[in-house]
């Protein structure tokens, strides 16, 4: 008998077929479009929604075997208010002409107030960005698995740094406007993913270990997005860092404008707080697990100090960073050991010193190990803004790929 792989099965039951078995791996989609940026919506369950008008152009120009002259004409469209580079087939440059604009819910106001909160927070930023999304990108499944079998998986510091472009980006000054690059950046996310929709169900070793059909829906997405600033601001409030609620609304903003320019379904897209913990508590919280994936990419940022830091901050300090900001349960599943000296540091010292900081405190008052770890609670700020930075120190264009992992 002929075994059919898990990607037949899904797809022979037809796009309802795939909507059952996945419904019966993941809870169902219950939160309203209502709540979303644009208050209204299908409330079409996302797993089973990509992101077909992207998929279709970009499909379309890797089987016409166009990949590697796009990638080449797109090193060239660095800046949003740029054109776009003579050349590039007639549907892609269509596709990316309407791409490219932002969504007329986009607000300046907010977005300059995202400049100021950036500015003022980016040092606990970079740690939060690179630390806690990056470790807990590593326990989200389908995209520890997608990562890993795509081409990106195979050369892991490009890849980092390629993603903290990103990062990177989305906090500058200009981000949004005609000089800035982040709209740059997300239309070209935007064809990456769908490259990886169309490349990777081709991948033997991703449809073996594979619970979806197609990779990215616009759960997966939403599901990467609260891994982002959702979490992010969960862990400054946690750290009691003082934000002015204006620039919490522009944070917010400013990911809001980036989901759509990655092609997040406006419906889909949170409009306040609240409701991101609400979608979070429902499509983050319950999938985080373990995968053998996901555990030789924690291991690898892990290490990562030493590429962007000559290691003064050491591999024992991170996982004591990440056991303190993921909890025991995450760090067991990436199999993260103990380092209880410095995760009692950092139980005791961590709030204090961020407290001390923002001038709330005076060091003097501060309990001892902040007055003695004030130093290497400052090398981990830095080494996350490192991290950030070593976003914008390359020329970096993050391109569609034209084949997977082959490992
Ligand atoms: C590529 C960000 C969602 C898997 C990228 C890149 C960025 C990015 C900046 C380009 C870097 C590169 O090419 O290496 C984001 C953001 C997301 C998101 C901000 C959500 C808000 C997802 C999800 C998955 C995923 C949900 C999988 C489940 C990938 C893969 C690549 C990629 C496999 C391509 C790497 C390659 O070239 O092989 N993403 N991503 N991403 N992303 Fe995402």
């Amino acid at each position: 008998m002929v075994e059919r792989s898990r990607r037949e099965v899904l797809l022979t039951g037809g796009a309802l077929g795939a909507v059952g078995a996945l419904a019966a791996a993941s809870p169902a989609w219950s939160w309203s479009p209502r709540g979303s940026v644009i208050g209204e919506g299908d409330g079409l369950d996302p797993k089973a929604v990509w992101d077909p008008e992207a998929d279709l152009v970009v499909a379309a120009v890797i089987d016409r075997g166009e990949t590697a002259k796009v990638n080449e004409l797109l090193k060239t469209w660095t800046k949003n208010g740029q054109p776009l580079p003579d050349g590039l087939p007639a549907d892609l440059k269509a596709f990316m002409e309407k791409a490219r604009q932002l969504p007329s819910w986009a607000d300046e106001g907010k977005l300059d107030a995202a400049v100021n909160f950036n500015e003022k927070r980016g040092l606990y930023l970079g740690v939060t960005y690179g630390f806690v999304s990056g470790m807990l990108s590593t326990v989200i499944p389908r995209e520890a698995r997608a990562v890993y079998y795509s081409k990106g998986g195979a050369d892991m510091r490009d890849r980092i740094t390629k993603t903290a472009k990103l990062g990177y980006d989305v906090g500058t000054k200009n981000a949004f406007k005609p000089d800035g690059e982040m709209i740059v950046t997300c239309v070209k996310t935007r064809l990456a993913h769908s490259g990886v929709r169309h490349l990777l169900p081709k991948s033997p070793h991703w449809d073996k270990v594979a619970d979806e059909a197609i990779p990215i829906s616009q759960a997966d997405m939403m599901v990467t997005w609260h891994s982002l600033p959702t979490t992010v601001m969960q862990q400054l409030t946690r750290w009691k860092v003082p934000i002015a609620p204006a620039e919490s609304e522009g944070f917010l903003h400013s990911w809001q404008v980036t989901a759509h320019m990655l092609g997040i379904k406006d419906e889909y897209i949170p409009a306040s707080w609240d409701e991101a913990n609400a979608q979070a508590a429902q499509v983050l919280t319950p999938i985080l697990g373990p995968t053998p994936e996901g555990v030789k990419l924690a291991d690898i940022l892990l290490n990562l100090a030493d590429f962007v830091d000559g290691g003064h901050v050491s591999a024992p300090v991170l996982s004591a960073l990440t056991r303190y900001t993921l909890g025991d349960e995450i760090a067991g599943w990436l199999k993260i050991r103990e380092t209880p000296f410095w995760s009692g540091i950092l139980e005791t010292a961590w709030e204090p010193f961020i407290a001390v900081r923002e001038g709330l405190l005076s060091l003097e008052r501060a309990p001892g190990p902040v007055q003695k770890f004030y130093w290497l609670f400052d090398e981990i700020l830095r080494l996350g803004v490192l991290l950030v930075l070593s976003g914008a120190k390359f020329p970096i264009s993050i391109e569609i790929p034209a084949s997977n992992n082959p490992n």
